[in-house]
């Protein structure tokens, strides 16, 4: 059986991702965090919100403070300082379970089939990479990151998550030894979250309805203000859509590199070297089926409140 990990940095995308990582659906070993949209101390203090509202506390082990090599830029206006839009949902604390780069090679070793979502900076991947890059041979690595053909969300080429440590993004796309997906802003623009989806939702699990309500609307304002739509992207949750429902997405299978200069910081360029590693790099996806599936998933109520 599939087991997963979740390396993230929540994030409002983030926590929509983790609330479609139902327990029935994905086994998770635990979450790795990262610095990204958020510090480290407020990434994990976001996982003990989800956690109370979702009734199930997720191992929690703790990655990177910030990039390899740069300092941390993060993403409050987007997000909130808080990271969830402000939403100030309550938490209770419970005990971190370690620590993120041994865990990730250690559960590489360990099961036999290994799945991670990378949501935010890929600086925990890279680092695990560099200590151990043949634990990984075995394992499926999905990430949200990268604008390829499309303008970027943190400069005009590139976007967040690469954008904030390159050169982790780099040294991941080149060496990862594992089955590699990329899910680029080219497909996740593609699809528009928006209030219409969580009216539906409240309908029928009006706690998920304002859950969904408190922690987008600084978020879908910032959508309005940066990108003129009503509405909102959801990056992340795309990963566990690529994973859970394959039928609803196109992929190429091409190879790429991560731009670590300055004019071009965290851009995403096609390379076309012999032997160069190859990865599926999703471009297309079917619109409609994705929302009715997210309304459909968050609308059960044993998605929320203690009963998962
Ligand atoms: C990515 O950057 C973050 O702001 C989101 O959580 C997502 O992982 C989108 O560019
Ligand atoms: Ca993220």
């Amino acid at each position: 059986m599939t087991k997963f990990i979740i390396d993230t940095d929540p994030g409002v995308d983030d926590a929509i991702a983790l609330v479609l990582a139902r327990q029935e659906a994905y086994p998770i070993l635990g979450l790795s965090l990262v610095a990204g949209n958020v510090h480290l101390e407020t990434a994990k203090t976001n996982v003990f919100r989800l956690a109370k509202f979702l009734g199930r506390k997720l191992p929690i082990y703790l990655g990177s403070p910030g990039p390899i090599t740069r300092p941390l830029e993060t993403a409050g206006e987007i997000h909130g300082q808080d990271g969830l839009g402000e939403s100030n949902l309550p938490y209770e604390d419970y005990p971190v379970s370690g620590e993120a780069v041994d865990f990730l090679i250690r559960s590489a070793q360990e099961e036999e089939d290994l799945c991670i979502f990378a949501l935010g900076p890929l600086t925990n991947l890279a680092l695990a990479l560099r200590k151990n890059p043949q634990a990984f041979e075995g394992s499926r690595l999905i990430i949200m990151g990268g604008a390829y053909q499309v303008k970027g969300n943190t400069s005009d080429l590139a976007e967040f998550n690469f954008y904030v440590d390159p050169e982790a993004a780099d040294e991941v796309l080149r060496n990862f030894p594992g089955d590699l997906d990329l899910v680029p802003l080219d497909l996740t623009s593609q699809c528009i979250f928006s209030k219409r989806e969580i009216a539906k939702i409240a309908r029928a699990n009006p706690a998920m309805g304002n859950f969904l309500e408190s922690i987008t609307r600084l978020y879908m304002e910032a959508y309005a203000r940066e990108e003129g739509i009503e509405g909102c992207y959801i990056n992340d949750p795309m990963t566990l859509l690529v994973y859970e429902r394959p039928d609803l997405f196109s992929y190429e299978r091409l190879a790429f590199r991560v731009s670590c200069q300055e004019e071009s910081r965290g851009q995403l360029l096609r390379r076309k070297d012999q032997g160069a590693k190859t990865l599926r790099i999703y471009y297309k996806l079917k619109e409609k089926e994705i929302l009715d599936y997210l309304v459909e998933a968050m609308s059960r109520k044993s998605d929320q409140g203690g009963n998962q």
